[in-house]
């Protein structure tokens, strides 16, 4: 079907075209009509098939027609910044798309001005429990990657999410977007949605098995893999690279996208051109500059990005990962060495998936089979169209007989169905409070009404289903969250505070009892970030082998808040988990380098930050809880806030207000004498930029938000010059808090940084 012939505006149809969408794939064609007619929808269809459009549609078609809003529901944060800035293509008709990044327990009023906003399944959560009166507007809601019910993690909310929507806004029309999946006619049945499913797909994705010389896929065809690697994945990547395509290579564990990346570089740097070699170093300065603080992780991550290959997991931080991606999006890498992190809806010009591992460890069941649904997610992100004529996905077996078994299950079976994961008790009691709390459900019935609709109940006996229900409400009564008078059930202050603080009632219950021991205790930083950490909102590191330290910490260290367990007990071994990982935080605020972080804790700088954003989150509950029950260490827990936030001591506190004064160079500028703000008033900026990691460029933004004059430049201008100009290589003038920090500027910065902190 061709776009000129779609019923839509024409402005909307020339913004299509102008993105070289000029014929709608079958399945959208099929989707088409079901969206226009503002009928739920279930688009189950294969990955790279367009899903996103026919979404995208049904917003503009919400909006245009005057319905309401539409609101986009995605799982990652990093696909919340791709979706929002593809649908900002469509701003220039007047629609204004936002993106919701705020914190988890703030109703951010500022929404309401969008006519279509992105959020993650845990912002569409905190909004609803924060009453955004705005939900009721909309008409239109957009469940990306809806198969992530069956996640353990994330599925409930999406669920939840889903069911409220369906009782509070019965009009607004539920779009789904799934990967093929066996069941999806139940989530159809469910969500009382046209199913639209297919196998078809823009680009052939050729599926195979690699058995060390010749690749045999499915449909029969068979492909020999020159050379003489004797290692599978360098022999695959290599092949694909020579023949002018890109690889991304799946492994299961951090260590090995690293170990992995390194053996493939002195081979894929060979195959570079002279552009390309430029292109890559130019890269991996970028890469370099760009990194909050200089870690030898970061280091060896460039020196592979020079050679035009990339590892990516989580252990990166948002920033590094982005500009990995990025390079890859423009070919300057070649290959991409990757845990799952990377496997879901995004879109990567990879000509060939490799996939190294179909196991993988899992901490309860230990070694496990990775299931279906996620490999063929993997596969799917070779051959996205506008990238390549087709694609390969290929798994590598070591034997005849492993061989039959991969394409057996991985390439000739179906995916597993889906099984909703709200049963469980953690996410039935955050559920359930937070139906009770939003005044959602006020009684009994209502509440067997809102588990009804679930897709839990519909997988689920009923007389199973009711007696959980009522041990959840027990557990809640007894813990003061929820009050009964005959039926009608409602939420205590306590109750309605822990479901706007967006924590569990596990938690809930942690910190108050910490917070209660604290007005009896000699408390230091680690008593209340040992607290935090041992919620189950928190998920602990690990213990190592050489984490004897710990153990050492556990016996000196006498304020815990919480119950320290005997040495014999088998709790010992959570307690010592979640001491580390307080550990690491207090470290933080103590100002340990990033780089000493990682090498101490086995850690990556995306792990620190984000340990120290859940951290800040978790005291932030706490503080406010102490506020509520007038706990006396409110102004302690602030401080401690601010310190997690900036990751300094209390003392530089101060100076660290300063717009691109991150910790480091605060500590540079303390070091030099100059204490406070007002200690820096009048100090000549020559002065300020000899201060090591401070320059010119530093010095003079620091004068300017001190609203300060900076001298014409006069005598010894073109030394200035210079080293500004050796700033700007050596990175020293750039802001070292980059992909952390909103970047504000001009002489206002500083009040407004100031009345933000104030808040
Ligand atoms: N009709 C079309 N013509 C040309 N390109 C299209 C068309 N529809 C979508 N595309 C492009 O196809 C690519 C894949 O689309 P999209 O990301 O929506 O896939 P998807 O179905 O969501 O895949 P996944 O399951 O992997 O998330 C995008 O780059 C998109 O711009
Ligand atoms: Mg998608």
């Amino acid at each position: 079907m061709k776009v000129s012939d779609v019923n839509m505006p024409q402005d909307v149809k020339s913004i299509l075209l102008a993105r070289g969408i000029t014929e709608l794939y079958p399945p959208q064609a099929e989707a088409l009509p079901h969206v226009f007619s503002k009928k739920n929808l279930v688009l189950a269809i294969p990955t790279a098939s367009g899903k996103s459009l026919v979404a995208y549609l049904a917003a503009l078609n919400g909006v245009l027609s005057g319905s309401g809003k539409a609101i986009y529901i995605v799982p990652l944060r990093a696909l919340a910044s791709e979706k929002f800035e593809e649908l900002s293509a469509f701003s220039s008709l007047g629609i204004k798309v936002g993106i919701s990044t705020g914190d988890l327990d703030e109703a951010e009023p500022r929404l309401a001005d969008n006519d279509i906003i992105v959020c993650t399944s845990e912002k569409a959560d905190s909004l609803m429990r924060h009453r955004a009166a705005w939900l009721r507007e909309i008409s239109v809601v957009v469940a990306d990657e809806v198969h992530l019910i069956n996640d353990a993690g994330r599925g409930p909310t999406l669920e939840v999410i889903l069911t409220r929507f369906k009782a509070i806004n019965p009009s607004a029309q539920i779009v789904a977007l799934s990967a093929t999946i066996k069941n999806a006619r139940d989530l159809a049945m469910w969500l009382d949605a046209e199913l639209v499913q297919s196998e078809w797909r823009p680009v052939v994705l050729k599926e195979g098995i690699f058995d060390g010389t010749s690749i045999l896929f499915t449909d029969n065809t068979v492909r020999e893999v020159p050379g003489n690697e004797k290692d599978a994945v360098a022999a695959l990547a290599l092949d694909t690279i020579a023949e002018g395509g890109q690889t991304l290579v799946f492994v299961n564990t951090r260590r090995s996208t690293e170990a992995v990346a390194e053996k493939l570089a002195p081979k894929i740097r060979r195959m570079l051109d002279e552009r390309g070699s430029a292109k890559a170093k130019a890269l991996s300065e970028t890469f370099l500059r760009g990194q909050s603080e200089p870690t030898s992780l970061g280091e060896r991550a460039a020196k592979l990005i020079e050679r035009g290959v990339a590892f990516h997991n989580a252990g990166l931080d948002s920033f590094q990962r982005k500009t990995v991606e990025r390079g890859f999006k423009d070919g300057i890498i070649k290959c991409i060495v990757a845990t799952p992190t990377l496997a879901a809806g995004v879109n990567t010009p990879a000509r060939r998936v490799i996939i190294r591992d179909v196991w993988r460890h899992d901490a309860n069941l230990g070694i496990q089979p990775v299931p279906i649904l996620e490999i063929r997610q993997m596969m799917g992100r070779a051959g996205r169209p506008g990238y390549d004529p087709y694609g390969e996905a290929v798994l590598i077996a070591r034997s005849d007989d492993e061989a039959e078994k991969l394409r057996d299950i991985y390439l000739l079976s179906d995916t597993e169905p889906i099984v909703s994961k709200l049963g469980t008790e953690a996410a039935l009691r955050t559920h359930v409070l937070s139906a009770v709390a939003t005044g959602f459900v006020s009684d009994d019935g209502g509440l067997r009404r809102f588990i009804d609709s679930t897709f839990y109940a519909q997988q689920s006996d009923s007389w199973a289903l009711y007696g959980r229900i009522e041990e959840t409400v027990e557990f809640l009564e007894e813990n003061c969250f929820v009050e009964s008078v005959g039926e009608k059930l409602s939420a205590t202050i306590f109750g309605r505070m822990t479901s706007d603080l967006y924590i569990d009632p596990l938690s809930a219950i942690m910190l108050k009892g910490a917070l209660e021991r604290s007005c009896n205790v000699a408390t230091a930083p680690l008593s209340y970030l040992h607290a935090i950490c041992a919620t189950p909102d928190m998920l602990s590191l690990y213990l190592r082998q050489n984490d004897n330290w710990v153990e050492e910490k556990i016996e000196e260290f006498e304020a815990f808040l919480l119950e320290k367990p005997s040495r014999y007990d088998s709790e010992y071994e959570w307690f010592a988990a979640d001491v580390k990982t307080a550990s690491l935080i207090e470290d933080w605020i103590d100002e340990v380098s990033e780089d000493r972080l990682i090498d101490k804790y086995g850690v990556g700088p995306g792990d620190i930050h984000g340990k120290v954003e859940i951290a800040e989150w978790l005291l932030h509950a706490a503080r406010e809880l102490a506020r509520a029950f007038n706990f006396a260490c409110v102004t302690e827990l602030t401080k401690l806030i601010m310190r997690i936030r900036n990751g300094c001591r209390e003392e530089l506190l101060n100076l660290i207000k300063l717009e691109n004064v991150g910790r480091v160079r605060a500590r540079a500028i303390y070091g030099a004498g100059f204490k406070t703000l007002d200690s820096l008033r009048g100090v000549p900026v020559d002065t300020l930029s000899r201060i090591p990691t401070i320059g010119r460029g530093i010095a003079e933004s620091i004068k300017r938000q001190l609203g300060e004059e900076i001298a014409p430049e006069g005598r010894g201008a073109r030394r200035k010059k210079e080293e500004a100009a050796a700033d700007s290589e050596t990175g020293n003038g750039t802001d070292d808090k980059q992909g952390q920090l909103p970047r504000r500027s001009g002489q206002s910065s500083l009040m407004q940084f100031k009345e933000e902190k104030e808040e």
